[in-house]
This record gives C-alpha cells, sequence and structure tokens, in this order.
C-alpha cells in the first residue's frame, strides 16, 4: 500500500498497514524533506498524534478545528456544514460531534472516507463541475451555515506550482462558500503564506465583513498553513 503524505496530510497511521510513507514538503516554506522513518519517529511522538489516538479522532488535525471553534463558536447545534478536503475525517469528526442529529455534514474529499456517523460523504474532485453539481445536489438548495476548507493539493515538491494549486483550492472554496452560505454564515479556509496570499487575504476582506487569521496550536510553528475566517457575507 503506498501512501503520500505531507505536512498538512496528517492521518493517524496504522503503521502496520502503510507499507511505503513518502513525505513531501513545498520547498521554499518548509525544512527540507524527511526520510519516512524520521517523519514516523516524529509522527508517533507528536503529541496531538497521541492525544487523537487516545480520544478516537482519525486526524490530528481534529485539534485544529476543535481550537478555532471553541474560540469562534462556529459549530453550533443543527449547523449545515460542508467540509472540503475532508479525509481522513478529523474536522467531519468534531462537526458532526458540535452540530449533533438537528445539524447535517457533508464531507467531500478525493480520497475515500470511512463512514463515519453524521457525515454524508461525496468522493471526488472539488475542481471538476461534475462533482460540485453532485455536492450542490446534495444539499438541495438548503443555506450552508458553514464550509470548511482544509483542502490541501498532493506536493509535487516544484514550490511555485504547489502553492498555485493550493490558493487556486482555496479561491474555489470560497467560491462555492459565496454562493451556499446563509448569509451569517462563516467561511474557514486553509491557505498557505506565499506567493498569492495577500491577495487571496484582501479578496477574502471584500466578500467578508470580518476576517480573522487563525494558527492553532495543532497547526506546526515551520509550517506555513494558516487558516482565514470569514463571516458575514458581503453581497
Ligand atoms: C490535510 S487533509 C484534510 C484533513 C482533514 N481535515 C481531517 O481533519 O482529517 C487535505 C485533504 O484535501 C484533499 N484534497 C486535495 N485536493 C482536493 C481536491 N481537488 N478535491 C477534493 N479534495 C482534495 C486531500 O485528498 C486530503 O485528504
Amino acid at each position: 500500500m503506498y501512501i503520500f503524505v505531507h505536512e498538512d496530510f496528517e492521518p493517524i497511521f496504522n503503521a502496520v498497514s502503510a507499507s511505503v510513507v513518502v513525505v513531501q514538503r513545498p520547498k521554499d516554506t518548509m525544512k527540507p524533506s524527511k526520510t519516512s522513518k524520521q517523519w514516523m519517529r516524529e509522527h508517533v511522538n507528536d503529541p496531538f498524534v497521541q492525544l487523537a489516538q487516545k480520544e478516537g479522532y482519525r486526524s490530528r488535525a481534529a485539534y485544529k478545528l476543535l481550537e478555532i471553534d471553541t474560540k469562534d463558536h462556529l459549530l453550533k447545534p443543527g449547523t449545515v456544514v460542508v467540509d472540503l478536503g475532508a479525509t481522513p475525517g478529523g474536522w467531519s469528526q468534531v462537526a458532526a460531534a458540535r452540530v449533533g442529529r438537528g445539524g447535517k455534514v457533508v464531507a467531500l474529499d478525493l480520497l475515500p472516507l470511512d463512514p463515519l456517523s453524521g457525515v454524508d460523504f461525496i468522493q471526488g474532485d472539488f475542481r471538476e463541475d461534475a462533482v460540485l453539481k453532485q455536492l450542490e445536489d446534495f444539499l438541495q438548495g438548503k443555506p450552508v451555515g458553514l464550509v470548511i476548507s482544509d483542502m490541501a493539493p498532493n506536493m509535487s515538491g516544484v514550490a511555485s506550482a504547489d502553492q498555485a494549486r493550493a490558493m487556486h483550492l482555496a479561491e474555489l472554496a470560497m467560491e462555492f462558500a459565496l454562493l451556499h452560505l446563509k448569509p451569517d454564515g462563516s467561511f474557514l479556509v486553509k491557505v498557505f503564506q506565499g506567493a498569492g496570499f495577500e491577495d487571496f487575504l484582501k479578496l477574502m476582506r471584500s466578500r467578508f465583513a470580518k476576517v480573522a487569521s487563525r494558527k492553532p496550536k495543532a497547526s506546526r510553528d515551520r509550517s506555513s498553513e494558516v487558516y482565514l475566517l470569514g463571516s458575514g457575507k458581503l453581497e
């Protein structure tokens, strides 16, 4: 089994099922690549990985959303949430638990997602019109309270191309959020500081009444990732 991993895709590995791990990072923003052994050693010693294993979360990323939501109160009972780039499912687990049975979580990813209670899943590439249409059909015009995007492209190792792909995903996620969010809904998106970041921030500020930046503790200092939170969609 081959699993391609980069800094920001951090499933809780079952080391037995993963025979090959490839670690890739954008060159200009992060430390040089490590061997898979080094990565695995750091991964298993990571306190958030250990906590996730203990508390039953599928990824350490769950703690990023938990921290942001504890501060910003995005996931209220009854909220309809769209989770873009959801696999392995940490954010969806957090969202489903917090919105409860009266809410709804629709998750989407290129990769399969093991079923999760309270989460509907669409597998596909968010950049494709047919997949977007599937997601829209699924929502049946229900106004969305929260769009969360933790999407990150597979890193090619060519920093400029990787950054451009990451920004493109963030832009598409914002377009979707602007179309489907309720007026008082919120949009949380992962972006990487680098080329295009300032323009994206400007764009978000022109479309949302309030834009805040979040760097939760589970987001490693050395990672250029930052989460932007837009609320109060402007018409
Ligand atoms: C950092 S992981 C998400 C982790 C997740 N938030 C969690 O808590 O478990 C990023 C995900 O984005 C997905 N992704 C990247 N490009 C995508 C695309 N074009 N369409 C859908 N998903 C995409 C990847 O497959 C990957 O699963």
